[in-house]
Parts: structure tokens; sequence; C-alpha cells
């Protein structure tokens, strides 16, 4: 592992000290050189030279990054290498935090008051206040996506506690913090839904009920499930809840086909209330039963399809669950149907983007 040792300032050679003598010592900031004897020294840096860096700095994944807002800065920028939160805002540190993920297609933004709705309800939770207010905070997001100018992307909403401290007590933090990222996203090819989906049994247990059920900036769960599943070398996992009943994928619910035509889904007692899932219930009243049951493994694998519901996929069939094929192994009809009259549905009720 690489050591790095903090000097005394007298060591620093004057070759390598970049401190601006007008800065005081507490606002300038520590940067790492390397000497010859392997050692780390560090230099301080005043804000200028920081800046400079800062810009400077290769930036992976900046290609996605089509906009952004931040509303202590109160404005929006294109430049990701200024796409930055405070280290002591708690939800870097305590992930002390809510967040929302949007989608837009065709120049609509899909399901954009439900997903603010489950942002107020996780809010509620945390006893988080936004930094402004509701109404606002909704044209914010749709001004901020609008400002992107693409048809097809990605929009986060994160809401965090704030800066203030390196504690732990929310009190610490006088105002919470809020940003938009619009990010680039390509509508999937048809493909995708033609090949589906193959997932298996996740040994990451499933949220407690009440951290399952808000969209909290805690996703290590799930982060460490799309891990597992890529080492497994299926696509999604599932989780289950101390009962053994399935609760949800990573970042998406999961329903059932049953051999008699019936959509079974989980209880959402550990399972995020999915804003999609929720509509595809509704849309499929009119088609099939719907019920919410527990679903233990051995249903799924008697299941005629396996259903992913979330904002990217919106209703993708699972053809191979656990190794064996899930029904024919194809995606099957009543997926096909529901996903035909969710995408109608989704785009129908979507909130067209601002004419510039
Ligand atoms: C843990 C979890 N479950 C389910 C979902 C599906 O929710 P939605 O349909 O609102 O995207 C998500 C979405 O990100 C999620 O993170």
């Amino acid at each position: 592992m690489t050591e790095y040792r903090v000097t005394q300032t007298a060591e620093i050679t004057p070759a390598v000290v970049l401190k601006n003598a007008a800065d005081p010592p507490g606002e300038a900031c520590l940067g790492i050189r390397k000497k010859e004897n392997g050692m780390k020294k560090l230099t301080e840096l005043n804000t200028e030279e920081w800046i400079g860096r800062v810009r400077g700095l290769p930036r992976a994944g900046e290609e996605k990054v089509l906009i952004f807002y931040d509303h202590r800065i109160g404005g929006m920028c294109r430049d990701p290498r200024f796409m930055l939160i405070p280290l002591d805002d708690h939800m870097v540190h305590r992930g002390d935090g809510v967040f929302e993920s949007l989608h837009v297609t065709e120049g609509r933004i899909l399901e954009l008051d439900a997903h603010l709705e489950r942002l107020r309800h996780s809010c509620g939770v945390l006893e988080l206040e936004p930094p402004c207010a509701w109404d606002e905070l909704r044209d914010i997001v749709l001004a901020v996506t609008s400002a992107a100018g693409e048809k097809y992307c990605a929009v986060k909403v994160l809401l965090g506690r704030g800066p203030g401290g390196m504690g732990v007590d929310p009190a610490e933090c006088p105002e919470s913090s809020f940003f938009v990222i619009v990010t680039r996203s390509s509508p999937l090819p048809e493909s995708f839904w033609e090949r589906g989906l193959t997932a298996c049994r996740s040994a990451v247990p499933a949220k407690q009920p009440w951290l399952a059920g808000i969209k909290s900036t805690n996703y290590l769960p799930n982060a460490l499930m799309t891990s597992e599943a890529r080492k497994h070398g299926v696509d999604v996992t599932f989780s289950f809840d101390e009962k053994g009943f399935l609760a949800e994928a990573a970042i998406a619910n999961v329903g059932v086909i049953d051999a008699e035509g019936r959509l079974l889904m989980p209880r959402f007692t550990h399972a995020l209330p999915g804003t999609t899932a929720l509509l595809a219930m509704e849309l499929a009243k009119s088609m099939m039963d719907v019920i919410i049951t527990d679903i233990t493994e051995e249903i799924l694998y008697a299941a005629s399809e396996i259903l992913i519901f979330g904002t990217g996929p919106e209703c993708v069939a699972v053809t191979h669950y656990g190794g064996k094929p899930v029904g024919s192994g194809r995606p099957g009809p009543s997926g096909r149907r529901l996903r035909a009259v969710l995408h109608e549905a989704l785009l129908a009720g979507g909130t067209p983007l601002l004419e510039s």
C-alpha cells in the first residue's frame, strides 16, 4: 500500500512550496509531491493553484455529464470538473441524504411527480427539509433537465444534509444541499428486451424495511449486489428477506407471472416501492389478476415469467434464474403486453421539457 506522510513545512524545499505567501495558512490546501527517496511530501497550494489543478485533472465519466445544478451556487454548469460536493456535507461522509433517478424519453420526464413524491417521503423519514419549497424544487428539476437540451437523458436529484462538519449529528448542518445532475443516456435497443436478463439469488440480505422503503444515499447493499452479479456472470441478483421471501433487485423491483397467468408482486416491506412497478401493477389489473404476496425462491423456479420493473428498463423479462430457464427461456407474452401498455402510459403521463 502507498503510504502518505505529512512532513513538516520546514522540510519542504522551496522548489515544491507552491503556497502563496498572501494566503492565510488556514485557507491554503495541501497537495502531494513525490520525493526521490520514495516518500511522499505534501505541498501546500493556494486557492488559485488548487482551482488550476481541478481544471487540469483527468475526470473519469466527464463525457457523460450534460449539465448540473448546485443550489448553494444557485446556477447550472456544464463543466464536469466542477461537479463537486463539499466533503463535510453529511451526504458524503455519513450517507445522510436521499435521491431520485429519473429518465427523459422522447423529450418527456417520465413519472416526475411520482419520483418527487417518493423523494418527499424519503425526506420525511430522515426529517430532511429541502433548501427551497417543493414547488420551486420541481421547477428547478424541470428547468435544469430542459437546459440539457436532449430528448433522451438521465436525471439524478440529490438532497443531502448539507455541509457543516465532520460529525454525525445532523444538527451540525444548517442547510440541506440540493443537486440536479443530467447525464447522457441513449434509448435501449430493442434487442435488450428481446434478449431479456439473467438472474440469481443474492448473498446480500434485503435491507431493513425502514431503509428499504426510502431512496437514501446508503446504496452499499445495492452496489454490492451489482458487483456480485458481475462475478456470477448474470445481469442482476435478487435479495431475500430474513424469512426467505423475495425482496428486490439492486435497482429494480421484481414480479412473477405464475402458471395461472397472475402477476405476483412481493410486499413492499423489504423493497423500494418503485414508481414503475406501482404503475405497472395498476395497468396490469385490467389484463390479469395482480396479487401482492410472499414470494419464495420455489415460486421463482416455478414461474412462467419473471419480470423486472424500473425506471431504466421499464419492464424486462428474466429468461434464466439460478442457471435454469424461466418458462420457455425467452421473454413471455404477459411481459411483452405489459411492457407495451406501460411504455405507452409512461410517455402519455410524461412531463414535456420546457421549450428553450
Ligand atoms: C432499490 C430499488 N428498488 C426498486 C427500484 C425501482 O424504482 P423505480 O421504478 O422508481 O425506478 C429502484 C430504482 O432505482 C431501486 O433503487
